[in-house]
């Protein structure tokens, strides 16, 4: 008898793992050991939460710092947030298609701070590079700076400028590497950018933020944390409070 499978949309991700059994229907047993639950549970938070926080961490301290990339998020957002009725409206598919400016000033953060700054591969067959032989078998290391910091791909490349993704098109395959590459790219790409307009636009439209510390280092453990945390001052904007001048943060 072949076995069915359903998903039930109130199971959490660890009562799916809990639940996975292989093909023996007479008597089945778990898919995936503990340590394994325990892995994919650990990947889930780490690669669902912490890149897509990181990212926006990154994207307040850039907009703080670079007043006219923010004052052109500002317009897109207001843009669009004017156009709704009331300040409750949720945000449709199609606003977030609108948020072109803010995606590049997403993916341009992403370059120069790629929150998963590395992966691996297993080479599958020998291959040539540079003059030398790679075989078959070996794993290889790959980073993101190394491309993102490619002045040949990305002239002038430590300085902050969204604009330099005006032409994506243009540029060559697997050069923005931020989210990986190939079968393995990261499956959270659609929902991170999702997850990060979404917020972007009430950040802008609702909230005035202001960097507490005037030089904030960073490290890698191994995601990007600020030394010092990122303490800010935020203001609520009008119209949501007449009375808006509460520092909230
Ligand atoms: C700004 C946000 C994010 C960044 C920069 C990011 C980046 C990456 C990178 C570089 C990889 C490795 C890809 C490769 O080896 O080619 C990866 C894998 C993965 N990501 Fe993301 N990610 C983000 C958000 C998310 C979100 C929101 C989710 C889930 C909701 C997610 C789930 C995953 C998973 C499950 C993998 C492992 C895929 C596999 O091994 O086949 N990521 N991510």
């Amino acid at each position: 008898m072949e076995k069915q499978e359903t998903l039930d949309n109130h199971q959490d991700l660890i009562t799916r793992f809990l639940s996975m059994t292989d093909d023996d229907v007479a008597n089945p047993s778990p898919l995936l050991s503990d340590d394994e639950i325990v892995d994919n549970c650990t990947i889930a938070m780490i690669a669902g939460h912490d890149t897509t926080s990181v990212l926006l961490t990154f994207l307040i301290k850039l907009l703080s710092e670079h007043p006219h990339v923010y004052q052109t998020v500002l317009n897109e957002q207001e843009e669009i947030a004017n156009r709704k009725g009331s300040l409750d409206e949720p945000l449709t598919w199609e606003d977030l298609a609108k948020m072109k400016y803010t995606w590049k000033v997403a993916t341009e953060t992403l370059r120069m701070n790629p929150p998963i700054f590395c992966s691996f591969r297993r080479v599958v067959q020998d291959f040539e590079l540079g003059g030398y032989t790679i075989p078959k078998g070996w794993q290889v290391f790959w980073t993101a700076f190394m491309t993102h910091m490619d002045e040949s791909i990305y002239p002038d490349p430590s300085t902050f400028n969204p604009a330099r993704f005006d032409n994506q098109g243009a540029a060559p395959p697997y050069s923005f590497m931020a989210f990986g590459g190939g079968p393995r790219m990261c499956p959270g790409y659609e929902f991170a950018r999702i997850e990060t307009l979404t917020m972007v636009h009430y950040l802008v439209t609702r909230f005035q933020w202001k960097l507490s510390l005037e030089e904030n280092l960073f490290g890698r453990a191994p995601l990007p944390f600020f030394h010092q945390g990122l303490p800010i001052q935020v203001k609520i904007k009008k119209p949501l409070h007449d009375d808006n001048d509460d520092v909230i943060m």
